[in-house]
């Protein structure tokens, strides 16, 4: 690799600064040469700049268009709106690829391999809610409005299609809930078999599956799936649903990709609850790191990545509390950079 590559790196909140710390050294040992702009988000962005997003990580991915991201902390139900939806707004990231493989054997359920493909900009994340006021009670009624269209949804699908071609992916399932959601998710499914009819028909099996049964079948048995492509709110939920089936949220990455930028960060969040304490596991974030490698046509890069988290993981038994191991973040890292050093 010549040149380093132009990208913005938001260590986040929480676990964050701790496992993109682990990446960077990780990348370093790679020789993955980035020209790192560092911003900040969530939280520390409140903290720092006064804006969960503020006007500097915004200019910085729009001149870089490639980031690596920490969790960001969200507060539930009143304080500021996610700083990870507005993110995906503002770069229109519509497209949310969560692959979920087993890299360590002995769970329920060996050898999974799926990806799940997440509407990232319309549905039910739009944030158009509202309460009513019933005599003194100010939120006697609470609403949502949902909105799928056409376009997004064909934009999303075709996303998805194109990844299970060029990734040589035997079957599509489309996840729905249009016997209730007749209109909201309809739309979707719909679309979805048409484009499918008009443009990649014998390219791939594609199957439709109501999202409660969805949930169901992936707890019973995994294998039956490959590509799940999905709106915004179930992928939300299936994809960490898939993350636990390959050991937890430790071990899920995910892509956010659209037209503007992508933004490459893992699928848990900024888990306060061992914040600090040095134990996180990195291997979510590594995953998306190698998943940014790929998006910079870096392939071989991800490969030797990825192979030294399998030895690490399943030949020198090195592990974070969260699989059972005793290693903490920086006994894990250390091991990981011995194994690309002597790769
Ligand atoms: P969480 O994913 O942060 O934590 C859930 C559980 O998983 C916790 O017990 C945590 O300790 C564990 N965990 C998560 N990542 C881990 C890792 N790398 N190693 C070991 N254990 C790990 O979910 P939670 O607690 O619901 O959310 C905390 C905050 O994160 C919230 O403010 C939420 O909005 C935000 N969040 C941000 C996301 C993002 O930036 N993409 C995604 C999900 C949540």
């Amino acid at each position: 690799m010549s040149t380093a590559i132009p990208a913005t790196l938001i260590p986040g909140d929480g676990i964050g600064p701790e496992i993109v710390d682990a990446t960077l050294a990780v990348f370093d040992a790679l020789g993955a040469r980035f020209e790192w702009d560092r911003q900040v988000a969530g939280l520390e962005g409140v903290r720092q700049a006064g804006d969960p997003v503020p006007r500097a990580v915004l200019d910085s991915i729009r001149r870089t268009r490639l980031a690596l991201k920490g969790p960001l902390e969200t507060p539930s139900g009143g304080g500021y709106r996610s700083a990870n939806v507005r993110l995906r707004e503002e770069f229109k990231l519509y497209a949310n690829l969560r692959p979920a493989r087993t890299l360590v054997p002995g769970g329920r359920f060996d050898n999974i391999d799926l990806v799940v493909v997440r509407e990232n900009l319309e549905g039910l994340y739009i944030g158009h809610e509202h309460y009513v006021q019933i005599d003194d009670d100010p939120h006697a009624v609470a609403m949502a409005t949902g909105i799928n269209t056409r376009a997004g949804s064909r934009r999303l699908l075709e996303f998805a299609f194109e990844h299970a071609v060029a990734t040589g992916r035997k079957k599509v399932t489309i996840v729905h809930k249009a016997n209730i959601m007749k209109a909201l998710t309809g739309i979707f499914l719909e679309t979805g078999l048409d484009l499918y009819e008009r443009k990649y028909k014998g390219r791939f099996v594609l199957d439709t599956v109501i999202v409660d049964a969805c949930a169901m079948k992936l707890v019973l048995n995994p294998g039956q799936f490959d590509v799940l492509v999905t709106t915004n709110l179930f992928g939300d939920i299936l994809s960490d649903l898939v993350a636990g089936l390959v050991g937890g949220l430790g071990m899920a990455p995910g892509a956010n990709i659209g037209a503007d930028a992508a933004i490459f960060e893992a699928v848990h969040g900024s888990a306060p609850d061992i914040a600090g304490k040095g134990i996180a596991n990195p291997t979510a974030l590594l995953l998306a790191a190698a998943m940014m490698l790929e998006h910079c046509r870096l392939p071989d890069l991800a490969k030797r990545l990825r192979t030294a988290l399998d030895q690490t993981l399943n030949l020198d038994k090195v592990r974070t509390g969260d699989l059972g191991g005793t290693a903490n973040t920086r006994a894990f890292t250390q091991a990981l950079v011995s194994r690309i050093a002597n790769g």
